[in-house]
């Protein structure tokens, strides 16, 4: 059987499905929709990336198609609908990554609040003339209030760190049992992080409304998917002053980001690095290889998605 991989992903993956008898083809590069559509329909596993768009077309084209394995927890990239109308398995990559989002998270947190891109970029540009007592000052992260919208795995990985900096924490959940609502969050939070997944109820979850209940001095913080923000919105809050920072790893329409937040100083921006680490990478491949192996030799796959768990 054939397992068609969209883009490179860690060769141990490739070992193991080539090691449990599977044809493993990887393409070198990103491929347009044309080509996609030919690979899809010679394979029974499709190994895909976030950046690869399976839609109804492609899905249609995958005659032999059994899987759709995303090296990745989000899977707004794949049209699950089709893929189930097509009686095809969506798999994704849960509880490998998590730790990794989480650091990246903090890493934008404490950036923003010393100041570390501005102070970089102050060197380099050769401005470092003498120390100064007032040189970029910036805030503790202890005691301020962190609100995590969105207490999934990502989400619940934020805890043990933002105690150990000492900071308070109050979440809002889906099924909204526990936590805070969004509005008391927006309004009491420091750091406002994004975890939630990307979906019709989460697109533009934060637009004017909503940068307009945060504290002026808070920051917002993007490490889910870049629609989850109206960009426009966030650019116009920047400006005005509605609120201090924006930390962005992820962008609406990544990868072209605005002018605006290019030329902001109270942002910093990353390309989609999330769970880019050695570790957490490895681990989404290994574990997209083992959701394949599991569905082509008709054992229990542990991560199958579906419209129901968005
Ligand atoms: C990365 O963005 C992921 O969803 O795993």
């Amino acid at each position: 059987m054939k397992v068609f991989v969209t883009q490179p992903i860690a060769s141990e993956a490739v070992e193991l499905l080539e090691e449990n008898g599977y044809t493993v083809s990887v393409s070198t590069r990103k491929l347009t929709k044309e080509e996609l559509l030919v690979e899809a329909a010679g394979c029974e596993a499709l190994v895909s990336l976030v950046t690869d768009k399976i839609d109804a077309d492609i899905i249609g084209a995958g005659k032999l198609l059994r899987v759709i394995s995303n090296v990745a927890v989000g899977f707004n990239n794949i049209d699950v609908e089709s893929a189930r109308k097509a009686c095809i398995i969506v798999a994704n990559t849960p509880g490998v990554l998590e730790q990794s989002v989480a650091e990246m998270v903090f890493a934008h947190l404490l950036a923003i609040s010393r100041k570390l891109v501005e102070s970089d970029r102050y060197i380099r540009d050769g401005k470092f003339k003498e120390w100064k007592m007032d040189l970029f000052i910036g805030n503790e992260l202890r005691g301020k209030t962190l609100g995590i919208v969105g207490f999934g795995r990502v989400g619940r990985a934020l805890v043990p760190i933002a105690q150990a900096l000492g900071m308070k924490i109050i979440y809002t959940d889906k099924n909204e049992t526990y936590g805070v609502s969004l509005e008391v969050l927006l309004k009491e939070s420091d750091y406002v992080v994004l975890a939630v997944p990307l979906n019709d109820g989460t697109k533009h979850l934060i637009k004017m409304n909503e940068l307009l209940l945060m504290k002026k001095t808070a920051v917002l913080m993007n490490v889910a998917r870049g629609p989850v923000v109206c960009e426009a919105d966030l650019v116009k809050a920047l400006k005005n002053g509605l609120i201090s920072g924006a930390c962005l790893d992820v962008h609406e329409f990544e990868p072209c980001i605005s002018e605006e937040l290019i030329k902001s100083t109270n942002t910093v921006l990353t390309p989609h690095l999330g769970s880019a680490t050695k570790e957490a990478r490895t681990r989404m491949a290994l574990r997209a290889a083992q959701n394949v192996i599991d569905v082509l030799s008709g054992k229990i796959c542990q991560n199958i998605v579906s419209n129901k768990n968005i």
